[in-house]
């Protein structure tokens, strides 16, 4: 779908970059021809996703152990980026979520979630952001939302008020910074497992059940799908999009906001025929 050299040239930060969705943004970067570093929280992760991706690729991988909710630990983390070279964009990919009765949510609990995603998200924008601004360099911040960041969901309440924050970080800084040469778009995407996601949201094999077929094209994401419109965004040929969210959910929410939209799982060829005006005469 791509020239093979399309990001040739090009370097890439991933937060959350060792495994699940960051992990496939960051191969398919790398098969581009860009160069990628990626933080997380865990070393060990990090040094076999840079390990196996390089073989994989043939690209150039650096790892950098980082914990987003701790400002301290991003500040080093982008003097240690910077040293080697100004990144081109950021990909904010971190995330934490797990499905829970929202009364029975400890503080703690809460602030695990927001922390990583709206506060290191935050974190690590304003970090790179105010060193682009110095540097006068354009770049670009790609940021993995979700469909309920603008309809909200039950049972993920810290995840949804988090990212919605995220949304709304990138729609102001779109404004504010796109004058100064840093764009800012999110990637809303419907269900592509992972492990790390699907242990926390679906950790029952009931509530995979009818998962897929709440969905108009009949299928989960497909990680390439994703990650190729992680490419489209982030390449200099989207330049002219600033400030906006692509959802990639094979119309998922859609189908949960149109009212009559259930109707198509319950009625049958025969219930169709049973409705229709007879003709008159
Ligand atoms: C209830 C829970 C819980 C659970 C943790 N807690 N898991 N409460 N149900 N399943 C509570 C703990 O009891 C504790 O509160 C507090 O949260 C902190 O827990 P820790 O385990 O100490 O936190 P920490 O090690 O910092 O882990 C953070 C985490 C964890 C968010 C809880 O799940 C994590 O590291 N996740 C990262 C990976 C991840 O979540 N990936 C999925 C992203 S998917 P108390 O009061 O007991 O001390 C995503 C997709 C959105 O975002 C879109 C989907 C389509």
């Amino acid at each position: 779908m791509f020239k093979d050299d399309l990001l040739a040239g090009k370097r890439y930060l991933i937060t959350g970059g060792g495994t699940g969705i960051g992990r496939n943004i960051a191969k398919r970067y790398l098969e581009l021809g860009a160069r990628v570093a990626i933080c997380g929280r865990r070393e060990e992760v990090l040094a076999q996703t840079s390990e196996e991706l390089a073989k994989e690729t043939g690209g150039e991988i650096l790892y950098h152990p980082c914990d987003i909710r701790d400002p301290d630990q991003v500040e080093s983390l982008l003097d240690w980026l910077w040293s080697g070279g100004a990144p081109h964009g950021l990909v904010n990919n971190a995330a934490g979520n797990f499905i829970a009765r929202s009364e029975e949510l400890s503080s703690r609990a809460f602030d695990a979630v927001v922390r990583i995603v709206l506060n290191g998200t935050a974190y690590m924008t304003l970090g790179c952001g105010r060193r682009w601004l110095a540097e006068e360099r354009k770049a670009s911040v790609l940021s993995i939302v979700t469909s309920y960041a603008w309809t909200g969901s039950g049972y993920v309440l810290p995840s949804a008020m988090a990212k919605s924050g995220v949304l709304a970080m990138t729609r102001s800084l779109a404004v504010e910074w796109g004058p100064r040469g840093i764009r800012f778009n999110a990637i809303a995407p419907g269900p592509f497992p992972t492990k790390g996601a699907w242990d926390r949201l679906v950790p029952l094999p009931k509530l995979a059940r009818g998962l897929e077929e709440r969905i108009p094209l009949g299928r989960a994401g497909d990680h390439q799908e994703l990650a190729d419109l992680a490419v489209y965004l982030m390449a200099d040929g989207s330049a002219y999009v600033n400030g906006d969210v692509v959802t990639i959910d094979g119309g998922e929410w859609l189908k949960g906001a149109g009212q009559f939209s259930y109707v198509g799982d319950i009625m049958t060829d025969e219930d169709w025929e049973t409705i229709r005006p007879k003709k008159k005469g």
